[in-house]
């Protein structure tokens, strides 16, 4: 068996990843009155606040001064803390409690390697804080997801090698982080998308332990 599970947090763990987006969308309409396109949603996924709203910015070609940046940064958590607010277990995504069961009594050390400032409460909120050993900071890693940063530290948090690890996640960026990390990445979503990942569930509920670590130890043979 693999060592260490290194976990997404919006749209692996929980359903938290639309609200992002919805949250982006009501900023934007509240101080452009512009309309953001459906395709900016997996562009933004993944990637940290100051990131996704500056590729928001360039694509509506819109320059602001640095207050009026921080400002926008500010107002989009506070839509998203107001989405998030009626945020219980019931919003884990399927299969993913029983995964994360699966993996403790397999004695696999789980972190938690989110780009999201707000990570370490909605884990409080889902209630599944105590199954995770270590949760990477995302202010500390100098660069965010697509670099492997992110989880290279949780690996580190949790002392086990990026090639020991299966790593989980919903985004375009965070498979490329993934794979820049050395680690083995599953996705979760489109074949189109996340083409990249070592290895690919269309949704949470079809995640399946004997076949990732089947295919992860093909992977690690071939290293
Ligand atoms: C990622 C989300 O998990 O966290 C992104 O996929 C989000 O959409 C990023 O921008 C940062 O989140 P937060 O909560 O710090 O704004
Ligand atoms: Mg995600």
């Amino acid at each position: 068996m693999f060592k260490g599970a290194l976990f997404d947090l919006d749209g692996v763990i929980a359903d938290t990843s639309v609200y992002h987006f919805q949250a982006w969308k009501k900023l934007i309409q509240d101080n452009f009155q512009q309309d953001l396109p459906s395709q900016l949603e997996e562009q933004t996924k993944g990637v940290s606040r100051a990131d996704s709203l500056q590729r928001i910015l360039d694509y509506l070609q819109i320059e602001v001064d640095t207050a009026k940046f921080q400002q926008l940064m500010q107002q989009k958590n506070e839509y998203y803390l107001q989405l998030l607010q009626t945020l219980t277990p019931d919003n884990i995504l399927p299969g993913i409690k029983e995964l994360l069961r699966e993996l403790q009594q397999q004695k696999v050390k789980l972190a938690l390697a989110s780009a999201s400032l707000n990570a370490p409460v909605i884990l409080e909120k889902l209630q599944l804080s105590d199954y995770f050993a270590a949760i990477a900071d995302p202010v500390a890693v100098k660069q965010g997801k697509p670099a492997p940063d992110i989880f290279l530290a949780a690996a580190g948090g949790i002392n086990v090698t990026p090639q020991d690890c299966v790593a989980f996640e919903d985004s375009i960026a965070g498979i490329q982080a993934i794979n820049q990390a050395q680690a083995f990445s599953v996705g979760i979503g489109s074949s189109v998308e996340l083409a990249a990942a070592d290895l690919l569930f269309a949704q949470t509920k079809e995640l399946n332990l004997a076949q990732i670590e089947t295919s992860y130890q093909q992977w690690k043979e071939g290293l």
